[in-house]
């Protein structure tokens, strides 16, 4: 049965859903002080995307402060801000926007909590350098003991769950968390690519499993998640899924339509995305038949396949 689906075009604290077509310098503004769990967004990069226009890194890095400085202003005591970036690129030099960015979160007073590796396996392929296979997420909180952290929901599966003490007072009683693992700062997740089951026509998407690691891990239910560069809405998908009520803005018309198709449907239940701790697909475990090397015989074949994919016991 289809739900019946408000979503707000202007933020106000009753609401659960809002989707501001227009500036988040804009919309920072009408949010009360102090009222957002979780910010977490991926800003454009400054690398000339059909959203934006590039700029000397130093103006892109004013422009990204003003909006930091109100995140942190809207900011709750116990709350979280997650900036998810790339590199900024210019005549084949790097620089990583989280080391660009770190003094403006730092000069607020925020404390790094985790610098999270988000490693994936699609994009460019580039030829005077190493092909760029991750990003980052960067995570504030404020200077308290006091922040939003829950491990539990966002374990993953233990290594070898049947491994028990061998001596002490807690001899032959299993040793690990039954509940899963601390799942690191390093998260293997497929980015949005072409095969990818959320794939829209906006460029840059971020899955939405991603997110919703932060979302259980730093808000509680009916908490505000806020995405201030809202692209398809996928931050918002990931607070509804979990009961949180979800904010975001987004400048482009064309992205505004298709977040909010995508959030009607996250509410209605329909929307497919990739299920969060699935694991990457294994073209060599599925049986892919294009892993063979057609150019070789079949026996050179099997000894090329044995170098790139056996897997050792250790
Ligand atoms: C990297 S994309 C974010 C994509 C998003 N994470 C998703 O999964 O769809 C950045 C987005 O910010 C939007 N944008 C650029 N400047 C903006 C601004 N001042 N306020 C709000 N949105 C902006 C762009 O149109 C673009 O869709």
């Amino acid at each position: 049965m289809r739900k019946q689906v408000n979503i707000a075009t202007a933020f106000g604290l009753n609401e659960q859903t809002v989707l501001y077509h227009g500036s988040c310098v804009d919309m920072l503004k009408t949010i009360p002080n102090k009222s957002i769990q979780l910010i977490v967004t991926s800003p454009p990069y400054n690398i000339g995307k059909e959203y934006e226009k590039k700029t000397k890194l130093s103006n892109y890095i004013e422009k990204q402060s003003q909006i930091i400085k109100e995140c942190e202003r809207v900011l709750t005591e116990s709350g979280s801000i997650c900036w998810q970036v790339g590199n900024f690129v210019e005549d084949g030099s790097i620089i990583p926007l989280d080391i660009a960015l770190y003094p403006v979160f730092a000069d607020l007073n925020l404390v790094m909590r985790n610098r999270i590796i988000w490693h994936f396996e699609h994009g460019l392929h580039c030829s005077r350098r190493l092909s760029g296979r991750y990003e980052t997420i960067i995570w504030f909180t404020r200077k308290t003991k006091e922040y939003v952290f829950h491990l539990d929901p966002v374990r993953v599966p233990q290594k070898y769950p049947a491994k028990k003490y061998f001596k002490g007072p807690k001899a032959g009683q299993y040793s690990c968390n039954p509940l899963g693992k601390n799942p690191g700062d390093l998260w293997i997740v497929p980015n949005v690519k072409s095969n990818h089951v959320e794939k829209t026509e906006h460029p840059c998407q971020y899955p939405v499993e991603l997110i919703e690691r932060l979302v259980l891990s730093m808000t509680n239910e009916g908490d505000w998640v806020l995405d201030p560069f809202a692209g398809t809405g996928t931050s918002i998908i990931a607070a509804i899924l979990h009961n949180r009520r979800g904010a975001g803005a987004e400048t482009e018309k064309k992205y505004i339509k298709l977040a909010k198709n995508r959030i009607v449907k996250t509410i209605n239940g329909t929307l497919k995305t990739r299920p969060m701790n699935k694991p990457v697909y294994d073209p060599k475990e599925s049986g892919n038949k294009l892993i063979a090397v057609p150019w070789q015989n079949a026996e050179d074949n099997k000894a090329v396949q044995l170098t790139l994919f056996e897997k050792t016991s250790v």
